[in-house]
């Protein structure tokens, strides 16, 4: 069954799901579960929460076992080995339904809005029943409605939009924690980098207004959160793209940057991803003159070859990206510069990936992500006729990664001796006599104390440098 839902968040698609689950409740002699799988990036982790959000409000027991009454896959597509994992994960479920036919599965994210991947469900999983794109999260009640209804048994119902009619607000969400959250504050992306899917997936670049935006981060302080991520594919591009005559409703990133760090509970604010063609000298001094703005900036790099960059379409030079990241340390020293980089991109050479290994020795990240490149359907670069060779590729990736490891080991181990402050996050898996926190810069600290303090912010010693991670001792009252 192909249709597009009209039905909306409204309380009535609400309560018509919520009396579906309360009928199978009925049914199973239990509360239900429900269990959501992310793939992906923290836009999908975010919208994961407000998926959960629903499913509890719906009367669902939020689970994180697979086996749950109903199941939701919300994946990713940005490289192949991401769609890979979700069809492993959806034929290893099809036994298992047949044996428990009250249960359901379903899939969303950025997968389902390519025709492909739905038409390929359909012919290979018939088993799952519901499928929906990132276009109308809001419409899931009416949805999880629909899989219910009794006349419905046995359909796969697909509802995707094939781009956003509006901005979603007011779903309601479940954080994953209590003290520190996401916060969207634009959709999709404009940028057409030739490599990425993430335009054809995500839609139109679309800013969320600033009044929203603050709105939801003042609830969210008075709820208890100490921390939040500011989120969209490239925050610095913010408010440009609005309508006309309503730009006064957006102003710009530095500015909303500004305004969330300063409100009244917030002790920490991060950001992602910035691009670094419109990274703005405004944006660095509101970073300087707000000490709780997290001493770290994601600025991914792609390429150190001018001539890859220009057939990635990233719109800067090698020397551009130097001289920004020169701009950046010299206003804010202690900050951390982290990055992204693709290796094997059509018609690179190892010359080409002398020029990042170069770039990589001069910025010194304190971690890079490296990928290998992967071909998108679609995309300008799938169509390019100089795909890469594997095996130089694969040589080329490693000394990359040798000279990233190395860098990114000798940066973090910097700040041994010092003090920093660390927002608490939790009990340490391997050692419950220990606290795990993050400092501002986003590594990670290790050290004795008790539960209480999580989701609070202390001071820690850095006594002990681990490579990637930090040993440390409470110092100074938590708060
Ligand atoms: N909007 C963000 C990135 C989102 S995707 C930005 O511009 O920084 C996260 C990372 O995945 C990208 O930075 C890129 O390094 C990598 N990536 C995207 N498409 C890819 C592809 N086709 N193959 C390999 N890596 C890719
Ligand atoms: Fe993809 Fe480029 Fe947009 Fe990032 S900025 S999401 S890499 S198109
Ligand atoms: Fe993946 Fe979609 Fe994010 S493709 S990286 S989950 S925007």
């Amino acid at each position: 069954m192909d249709t597009v839902f009209e039905g909306s968040m409204g309380p009535q698609a609400m309560r018509r799901a919520g009396s579906q689950i309360e009928a199978l409740k009925e049914r199973l002699g239990r509360t239900p579960t429900a269990c959501v799988i992310t793939f992906g990036c923290q836009m999908n982790a975010r919208d994961s929460e407000k998926l959960e959000g629903v499913l509890a409000e719906a009367g669902f027991a939020i689970t994180d076992s697979e086996d749950a009454d109903f199941l939701l896959y919300n994946t990713c597509t940005v490289r192949e080995n991401a769609d890979n994992r979700l069809f492993g994960r959806l034929g290893a479920r099809g036994s298992e339904l047949k044996h428990s036919p009250w249960k359901k599965l379903a899939v969303c994210g950025c997968m389902m809005q390519e025709q492909i991947n739905v038409e390929k469900i359909k012919k290979s999983y018939p088993y799952v029943d519901l499928i929906f794109g990132t276009h109308n999260l809001y419409t899931f009640p009416a949805l999880l409605d629909a899989v219910y209804a009794p006349e419905n048994e046995g359909e796969m119902i697909i509802s995707i939009l094939p781009e956003a009619d509006r901005i979603m607000e007011e779903l309601p969400a479940r954080r994953k924690y209590p003290f520190k959250s996401g916060v969207n504050i634009m959709f999709g992306c404009d940028n057409y980098c030739t490599y990425c899917i993430v335009p054809y997936v995500r839609g139109r670049e679309r800013s969320r207004k600033k009044a929203d935006i603050l709105a939801e981060v003042r609830t969210l302080a008075a709820d208890g959160v100490r921390e939040v991520m500011l989120l969209g594919q490239n925050v610095n591009s913010y408010g440009i793209k609005v309508p006309a005559g309503e730009e006064a409703d957006y102003g710009t990133f530095p500015e909303l940057l500004a305004a969330v760090a300063e409100t009244p509970g917030i002790g920490r604010v991060r950001f992602m991803t910035s691009h670094p063609k419109d990274l703005s000298d405004e944006l660095i001094e509101v970073i300087r003159t707000h000490d709780n703005i997290s001493r770290h900036l994601h600025l991914p790099l792609q390429s150190g070859s001018d001539e890859i960059l220009r057939r990635m379409n990233r719109r800067y030079t090698k020397e551009q990206y130097l001289s920004l990241c020169d701009r950046i340390r010299s206003s804010v020293p202690d900050i951390a510069l982290t990055t992204d980089i693709i290796v094997g991109f059509p018609g690179e050479t190892s010359a080409d990936v002398d020029e990042t290994i170069d770039v990589v020795r001069r910025v010194r990240f304190q971690n890079a992500f490296t990928f290998i490149y992967s071909r998108r359907n679609g995309t300008p670069a799938a169509s390019y006729p100089d795909q890469p060779e594997p095996e130089r590729v694969k040589r080329d990736f490693d000394r990359l990664l040798a000279v990233v490891q190395q860098t990114a080991r000798e940066e973090c181990g910097k700040s041994r001796g010092l003090t920093g402050t660390v927002m608490v996050e939790g009990v340490n898996e391997n050692d419950p006599s220990l606290l795990t926190g993050r400092l501002s810069d986003n590594l990670l600290v290790h050290f004795p104390g008790t539960p209480d303090l999580i989701g609070k912010f202390t001071d820690v010693e850095l006594t002990e440098a681990k490579g990637f991670y930090f040993l440390g001792k409470q110092v100074g009252t938590p708060w």
